[in-house]
């Protein structure tokens, strides 16, 4: 059972945070955790920007959530896409499915249709926040809930990272927030289409993100090493 304190810590969290660091953002991709931070942003601390990172390369069932977001919450999540020029060369140069062929092309196309549209839409912000949980991953037990973000030069955030799946879901079904319907067909983390598949009863909750590279080299530079501590 989610416990009524954690809404409220996390409720005073944002509130402190936005009331330092303004203008502040959440970066979302519609995920279970950033679909409860977007719920609880419009509910209680509506001075929070809210950004997508459209790749173009989304499931459809994630354009869908977009869409349903809309029209439960109005016109609130900013959409940036990837710019145009450099994706063009990249695709014809390497093909439409390029991330299968390396590591180093997986991370340019990332770097393409994520990182990039990142940075714009960092520039001017005095920090961003995330729906990463500490619980998910060998390469995310040890965040904290702000660090300095090296290559933005801003802070950001986490504000769930102690939360484990079993209270966000428990979050999502009281307040009936829409969720991306994947999850009912064994997807627990959803990134782009061609990068993302189900996984079986006991596999790790990342196991079916880039499933055939290796669980260190698996972050795509959202969240990449470069960042420190810093008091
Ligand atoms: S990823 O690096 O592997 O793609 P993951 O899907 O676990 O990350 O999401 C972790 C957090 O990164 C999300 O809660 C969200 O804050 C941010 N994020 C990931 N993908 C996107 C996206 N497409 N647009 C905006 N934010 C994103
Ligand atoms: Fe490209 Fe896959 Fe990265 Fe999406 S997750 S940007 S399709 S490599």
């Amino acid at each position: 059972m989610l416990a009524e304190q954690k809404i409220e810590t996390l409720i005073e969290f944002l509130r402190d945070t936005v009331a330092e660091y303004h203008p502040l953002a959440l970066a979302s991709s519609f995920s279970i955790e950033d679909m409860v931070l977007t719920d609880v942003i419009l509910s209680h601390v509506p001075q929070i920007e809210i950004f997508t990172l459209d790749t173009g390369r989304l499931p459809g069932e994630t354009y869908d959530l977009m869409q349903h977001v809309r029209e439960r919450y109005g016109n609130v999540v900013r959409v940036y896409t990837p710019a145009t020029a450099s994706l063009e060369n990249f695709v014809n140069e390497h093909g439409p499915n390029a991330f299968y062929h390396s590591v180093e092309l997986r991370k340019r196309c990332c770097q393409i249709r994520k990182l990039e549209p990142l940075a714009r839409a960092l520039a001017g912000k005095a920090g961003w926040i995330t729906g990463l949980r500490r619980e998910q991953s060998v390469t995310r037990q040890g965040i904290e809930a702000r660090e300095w973000d090296e290559l933005h030069g801003i802070y950001k955030f986490n504000p769930l990272l102690d939360w484990s799946e079993q209270d966000v879901w428990a979050y999502i079904r009281r307040f009936e927030v829409p969720y991306n319907k994947l999850h009912d067909q064994g997807y627990p983390s959803i990134g782009c289409a061609p990068c993302t598949r189900a996984v079986s009863v006991g596999e790790d909750i990342r196991a079916g993100r880039w499933w055939w590279e290796n669980p260190e080299s698996k972050e795509c530079g959202l969240h990449a090493a470069r960042l420190v501590n810093k008091d």
